[in-house]
């Protein structure tokens, strides 16, 4: 396969970058697109010429470190009919003669760091701020001690697949992290061990959303469009509730 790759270089520490094309061939279709971009990165260096930076760990779609915005569509898709990981996207999903255009993430709150590297640290801090529960130092309960109805213990776990890769933020109008941070809400707000915390989590998580400079949630549906967990927009439904809920309390509504 013979493909043009238009990819965003930035230098580090600059405010602009610019898009640079590199022709490449004998791209098999079973490489992943990061192993396409490895393979960009060993020719361009014997050519001495900088390689492209971009980030990745677990190659496995499951750390969600890796995350670049291929043809305008976070993660890409190609002709893939259900989102995934950058990572876990094979050349398969595309032609011969193709022209790809990749970029990093795009929004005011993941400054770029170099090329297709951004500073996802804003989400860590969203976590830091509530996404947690406090218990007692100890021996382990037993799994079974703490009884969870099996559909919120369901509704847990499906928010807690939640890898943390930013999807959602570069794909929204607003640059809104509330999908992640709802995600978050959902799988503690669902479960017993969460609740002493539930409301206070709540107003935390959407406090330090806001500081960070994520926009506001507009009902646009980008993010769960290319999230590659399937977190639904349900949860950030109840993220609303849990907020009103918590300013309801505030004001001694419920006694
Ligand atoms: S909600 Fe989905 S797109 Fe957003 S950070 Fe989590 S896994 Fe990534
Ligand atoms: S490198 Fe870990 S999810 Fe892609």
């Amino acid at each position: 396969m013979k493909l043009t790759l238009r990819v965003w270089r930035q230098d580090a520490g600059a405010s602009n970058g610019k898009l640079v094309d590199y022709q490449i061939d004998n791209i098999a279709e079973d490489m992943s697109f990061l192993e396409m971009l490895d393979q960009l990165n060993e020719e361009l260096t014997v050519a001495g010429i900088e390689p492209v930076a971009f980030d990745s760990d677990c190659r496995e779609g499951i750390c969600g470190t890796c995350g670049v915005v291929i043809n305008g569509t976070p993660h890409g898709r190609g002709n893939s009919p259900v989102p995934t990981t950058t990572c876990q996207l094979h050349m398969r999903s595309f032609n011969d003669g193709d022209t790809i255009v990749i970029e990093p993430w795009k929004a005011k709150a993941f400054p770029v760091i170099k090329d297709l590297v951004v500073d996802r640290t804003a989400l860590d801090r969203v976590i830091a701020s509530g996404g947690f529960i406090s218990v007692n130092t100890g021996a382990a309960p037993d799994a079974h001690s703490v009884p969870a109805p099996k559909l919120k213990a369901d509704t847990a776990f499906d928010n807690a697949t939640c890898i943390g890769c930013g999807a959602c933020v570069a794909a929204c109008p607003n640059g809104s992290a509330m999908l992640f941070t709802s995600a978050k809400i959902s799988h503690l707000g669902n479960l017993p061990q969460g609740q002493p915390e539930r409301y206070r989590r709540v107003e935390t998580m959407i406090g330090q959303h806001d500081a960070e400079g994520f926009g506001g949630c507009t009902n646009i549906g980008e993010c769960a469009a290319v999230c590659p967990k399937g977190i639904p927009l349900a949860s950030i439904s109840q993220l609303n509730r849990d907020l009103v809920s918590s300013l309801f309390r505030k004001d001694g509504f419920f006694g």
